[in-house]
């Protein structure tokens, strides 16, 4: 069976909904491990209550975010993973990690990209009278937020939206996309091909797959 490697440093909730997937066979695979940069993210916790193995690996012990990379990757390389899936992993990751991965690296970000990479997306679009947002999966590159656009999710914004309903909206469809798309990669429907992604033999439009 495939195995995925995920990486958290939060609340997690994007990862139990590929635990979930996974459990309900909608993911022909499973989590091998799931790696943290802090110790206190709930997502060990919830790896550790599904029997996963969990594993905090402190950034503090590391001189720079290259040797922290590589004491990653050697750790998370002890799993053999098929795929290595961002969940909320808020750590920025070094090109050599990204190389090391690529084309079997995905990570979900809360925005229409390219609109808002980076942090603070809700209240960005909020602030800017935005009547949509929305999350995106994508292929991870050396660009921040800057891979191939697999899925996205659009969610509306009303009049009077505090930032935590526009995030509650947002996430509610990132653990329905996310988990659809890691079944695709693990079904071999979608690769990475130069800065492309391409699925069931398509590239796929920047916007990604069902974009309007
Ligand atoms: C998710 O909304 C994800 O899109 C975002 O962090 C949240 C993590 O929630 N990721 C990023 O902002 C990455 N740039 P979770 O820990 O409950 O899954």
């Amino acid at each position: 069976m495939k195995k995925i490697v995920v990486l958290v440093s939060g609340n997690g909730s994007n990862l139990q909904s590929i635990i979930d997937a996974c459990q309900q066979n909608r993911i022909n695979g499973y989590i091998a491990a799931v790696f943290s940069n802090n110790a206190d993210a709930y997502g060990l916790q919830r790896a550790e209550q599904a029997d996963i193995p969990a594993h905090f690996i402190n950034p503090k012990t590391y001189a720079d975010r290259t040797s922290y990379d590589i004491a990653l990757l050697s750790a998370i390389d002890q799993y053999a993973p098929d795929l290595v899936v961002l969940a909320g992993y808020m750590k920025i990751l070094s090109p050599e990690f990204v190389q090391h991965y690529y084309g079997r690296l995905l990570n979900i970000h809360p925005s229409l990209l390219p609109k808002y990479p980076g942090l603070h997306t809700h209240r960005k679009a909020i602030e800017n009278g935005d009547k949509e947002h929305g999350t995106s999966v994508h292929f991870v590159t050396e660009k921040l937020d800057g891979g191939p656009i697999i899925l996205q999710a659009k969610v509306p914004i009303f009049a009077g939206d505090k930032e935590t309903e526009v995030i509650g909206r947002v996430q509610t469809q990132e653990h329905y996309i996310y988990p659809l798309v890691i079944g695709w990669f693990l079904e071999q429907r979608l690769v990475m091909e130069g800065n492309n992604a391409i699925m069931d033999g398509k590239i796929l439009p920047p916007q990604g797959y069902a974009s309007e």
